[in-house]
């Protein structure tokens, strides 16, 4: 990273920060004043620019509207006990970021443009970051290709931006899950390890369907069975099996979630035996009626620790136990909760301070 990167800064006239009631915030809906936009053209990333916050128009034509060459990333920042802002694992959504680009046949960002680009933005917009317990900064980068041009190849121009949204909880309550055995988020070969958009749009029917019978969310399963647990699409997904840590081998099929692997990483400093492999839909629901599976829930930068009081499976609800206040998932939580509000040691470097 170089301290010379240039950016254009072109700030807001006035604050829209009076308009937001940051003591009810709702996930996604508030957007601080400004934004970081960073055009590809002729080979190269050009100079950045932040600009206010606010509409951008293009072609009808415009690639990424029809072939789908679009990325994203999530992340979050928080003000620590002085004031400082923190970033949790950046540079992890950067190298993740860049993946998800290679895949799509998008130029890979450089990371001082990302880090320096998110930085400049974050200090504009200090004040946007919620001081609430609960509340964050949810960070959303993401590129996009912007050739006006009907033929299905790649772009030749781009843009990489990111904005800024103060937020509240994502998921407010334990969630009801339903295991979806028709429809499919990912095969291999594809593209489910990377963070596209179209992964998300072919994930709203199959989710409808469940959230019209009454559930949050689904637990995709493996496209060729639908015999194995997967992801949730929103968020990774750890179960407590007999006293060990299981969840999914991510693969090419499963996003490689920056919070599932810092609660990895923490379960393995605390000493918890990991289990990275596949799991049965059979051996979880046969877990859950036998007492074997004692946790389970959901990992995610938005979701953060979401744990699921209720899995459907063929007609059937399976209960999981009430959640205790020794619960792993409780514990993992406030781990990670303490570290990227600074409230403990960040030992393992996981916190950019900015
Ligand atoms: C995130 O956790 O950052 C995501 O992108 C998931 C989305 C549901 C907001």
């Amino acid at each position: 990273m170089t301290d010379t990167l240039q950016i254009d800064i072109h700030q807001i006239e006035k604050s829209r920060i009076d308009t937001v009631d940051f003591d009810n915030l709702v996930f996604g809906r508030s957007f601080a004043d400004h934004m970081l936009m960073v055009d590809y053209k002729d080979g190269e990333w050009q100079t950045p620019q932040i600009l206010p916050y606010g509409p951008i128009s293009y072609s009808p034509a415009m690639m990424s509207l029809h072939y789908g060459q679009a990325i994203f990333e999530g992340m979050k920042a928080y003000k620590n006990a002085e004031g400082e802002i923190l970033v949790f694992r950046p540079e992890e959504n950067w190298k993740r970021l860049n993946k998800s680009a290679v895949r799509m046949c998008i130029p890979e960002i450089p990371e001082d443009i990302f880090m320096e680009g998110l930085s400049q933005l974050l200090r504009l917009d200090a004040e946007w970051i919620p001081a609430k317990e609960g509340c964050s900064m949810y960070i959303r980068p993401f590129m996009f290709s912007t050739d006006e041009y009907v033929g299905v190849s790649p772009s030749k121009t781009y843009k990489f931006m990111i904005f800024n949204c103060p937020v509240g909880a994502y998921y407010s309550k334990p969630l009801r899950v339903r295991v979806e055995t028709q429809y499919i988020r990912a095969a291999h070969g594809g593209v489910g390890f990377s963070k596209n958009a179209g992964n998300y749009g072919g994930s709203l029917y199959p989710t409808k369907l469940a959230t019209d019978a009454g559930y949050d969310q689904i637990i995709w399963t493996d496209a060729a069975t639908h015999t194995f647990v997967e992801e949730a699409g929103t968020m990774n997904l750890l179960f407590v099996i007999d006293g060990a840590l299981v969840t999914a081998p991510t693969g090419d099929t499963i996003l490689d979630g920056i919070t599932r692997k810092s609660v990895l990483q923490v379960a393995k400093e605390w000493g918890m035996e990991i289990q990275e492999r596949q799991l049965s839909v059979k051996e979880l629901v046969e877990g859950i009626q036998s007492g074997k599976v004692t946790e389970a829930f959901g990992a995610g930068t938005a979701a953060v620790i979401a744990p699921i009081s209720t899995i459907g499976y063929e007609g059937v609800d399976y209960q999981l136990p009430e959640r205790t206040e020794e619960a792993f998932s409780k514990r993992v939580f406030t781990e990670i909760n303490d570290i990227r509000l600074g409230k403990k040691a960040d030992t393992r470097g996981w916190v950019m301070k900015i």
